[in-house]
């Protein structure tokens, strides 16, 4: 699988989030130390960007600033409605002070 450098680890702060093109897609980053995961970045309920919403680090979930939808940004499964469709989700790599994200996963 190939994957491409998308941001320097240190651009992400730790327990926030950094959105970046990759893919052709708009994806968020999730930094919780030295792991970051990354999940498509609209919200699979209407179009906004998730990145813009509040990320609950201890939950490993990002609520949508709309309408309050929560997504696991592990998984990218919904945890709270409105929204009932998952989100995207890519593979990450970390390697020395670089994130480097792989195509989605369910293409
Ligand atoms: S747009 Fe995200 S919950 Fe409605």
């Amino acid at each position: 699988m190939s994957f491409t450098t998308v941001a320097a680890l240190d651009e992400i702060p730790d327990g926030g989030m950094k959105q970046v093109s990759v893919w052709g897609d708009v994806v968020g980053l999730y930094r919780v130390g030295r792991d970051v995961y990354a999940i498509n970045d609209y919200c699979s309920h209407e179009e906004t960007f998730l990145t813009e919403g509040d990320f609950e680090v201890e939950d490993l979930e990002v609520e949508c600033p709309l309408h309050g939808s929560r997504f696991n940004v592990v998984d990218g499964s919904v945890r709270i409605l409105p929204a009932t469709k998952p989100v995207a989700t890519y593979p990450v790599k970390v390697e020395g002070d670089m994130v480097l994200v792989g195509p989605r996963n369910d293409r």
